[in-house]
């Protein structure tokens, strides 16, 4: 059976564009990842090599997957198809949009839990339970719901049908009602959050620890965990891009909204360590905690403050928000190629990616309660992985990110026909140029050089 071609309709204006791709980046990875793998990762020089890696593979790979969108209009694997057959390549190159699909599909299916957490911490925030508890209390807190199926499961479930139910009302009636309320929504707290933090907090040291960069905190495993979190934090190679591009009007500059989109992510990652640090550092508690550090960390922190209830309960909400906008992201690339390929209605197909999700999502649930079936114990391109979710994670964050990320480049810079390319892009020459030799040498060799050295075939 081969797929219908769909018109899925288009965006109704380039800001809802911008908004929805701004949604898409922006979320648990701003919020609760950058902060805390910077701090396990010294900080300053960390944060340089991470801008890098927006600028020199980050930004030319976005703009490279809103392009086969946008050219192909179709659902990844075929819209990819459609340009292969354009360029007069083999149809199998479709494989670059499949695993944008997959990888997205798989972290969709651990987001979904983790975005459920930030949802029930609105009410643990809000019922005053952090207000004068001992760090041992709030652990424990933590504690209690990973370690509880049933909790973890009703929040999950919330996550996954509150997104199938924006994603299968359509374009403008769900995607493009939920980013314009979520959004600015979103950054208004985000703002209200640093200010509070900046006067009740230890600015200072904050300033200090991310922006002077200490060259001796940083790891070679630094630099590899600064590349995956840029794909990740852009929503690259997660089929996020390319199915939003799918949708971008023609005339839309696709090189102005992809900049403003990453700079809009890397300003709320910044602004999210600047509203999370001084908290934690002015409270005495250390930077290197890990995933517990929005969930232990900052809770510990508001419960010592002045305004901590409403300010955390307003933390939480906001990164709940981050958190749908993406989710939206992940499964709309899926719900696209069951459109074209089973002709189901949007809403039917969203149903089934949704159910085929949380049925995934278990395997992440069951890793965190400790579940005999849910762990594992083996090596797996370079990493000993412990259970599912550490599994999903590296696969996805480690190796589909960047090797779909790879492929993106490779198929745009070296398969499609260069006029093609630069007609789609339809931008000024010298720019293009810059851009387009960048994508076919810099990215590739940048990214393999990392990949090759994660599973040991290269070693500095
Ligand atoms: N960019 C999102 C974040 O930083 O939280 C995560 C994400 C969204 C990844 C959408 C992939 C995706 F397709
Ligand atoms: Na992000």
């Amino acid at each position: 059976m081969s797929s219908v071609h769909v018109d899925h309709g288009q965006w109704s204006s380039r800001l809802a564009f911008i908004l929805a791709a701004t949604g898409s980046a922006v979320g648990l990875g701003n919020i609760w990842k950058f902060p805390y793998i910077m701090g396990e990762n010294g900080g300053g020089a960390f944060v340089l090599v991470y801008l890098l890696c927006i600028l020199g593979i980050g930004i030319p790979v976005m703009m490279a997957e809103v392009l086969i969108g946008r050219r192909g209009r179709q659902s990844p694997s075929n819209s990819v198809k459609a340009l292969a057959i354009e360029a007069g390549a083999n149809i199998n190159w479709s494989i670059v949009g499949w695993l944008g699909v997959i990888a997205g599909f798989l972290i969709l299916s651990f987001y979904s839990v983790i975005a459920g957490w930030a949802v029930s911490y609105i009410f643990e925030a809000g019922s005053g339970a952090f207000v004068d508890a001992s760090p041992a209390e709030i652990e424990s807190i933590f504690n209690n719901l990973l370690q509880d199926p049933i909790k973890l499961i009703i929040w999950t479930t919330f996550v996954l049908v509150l997104t199938g139910i924006i994603v299968g009302k359509g374009l403008k009636m769900g995607l493009e009602k939920a980013v314009s309320i979520a959004m600015p929504a979103m950054l208004v707290l985000l703002l209200i959050i640093a200010g509070y933090a900046a006067f009740n907090g230890d600015f200072t040291r904050t300033i200090d620890f991310m922006f002077t960069p200490d060259f001796s905190k940083l790891t070679y495993s630094g630099v590899l965990i600064a590349l995956g979190h840029a794909f990740f934090t852009l929503s690259l190679a997660s089929g996020a891009m390319m199915i939003y591009g799918a949708y971008l009007p023609q005339k839309t500059s696709i090189a102005q909204s992809v900049v403003a989109i990453a700079i809009a992510d890397t300003l709320i990652a910044l602004i999210a360590g600047l509203a999370i640090y001084p908290i934690v550092f002015g409270n005495g508690l250390e930077a290197s905690q890990g995933p517990n550090l929005v969930f232990v960390s900052l809770p510990i922190a508001f419960g010592q403050m002045w305004g901590g209830t409403v300010f955390g309960t307003l933390f939480f909400i906001m990164l709940g928000f981050a958190a749908f906008t993406s989710a939206i992201a992940m499964v709309e690339s899926a719900v696209a190629w069951l459109v074209e390929k089973m002709e189901y209605s949007r809403a039917k197909a969203a149903a089934f990616a949704v159910i085929t999700l949380w049925l995934f999502s278990m395997l992440t649930v069951f890793s965190f309660t400790g579940a005999e079936w849910a762990k594992l114990d083996f090596n797996f391109v370079g990493k000993h992985v412990t259970n599912y979710f550490d599994l999903i994670d590296h696969l996805t964050a480690d190796v589909l990110l960047p090797l779909g990320g790879l492929a993106t480049a490779i198929f745009v810079a070296w398969i499609m026909k260069k006029e093609a390319v630069f007609e789609e892009m339809n931008m000024s020459a010298k720019l293009f140029s810059v851009w387009f030799i960048t994508l076919k040498w810099f990215t590739p060799i940048a990214v393999l050089f990392v990949f090759l050295n994660l599973i040991g075939i290269v070693k500095i």
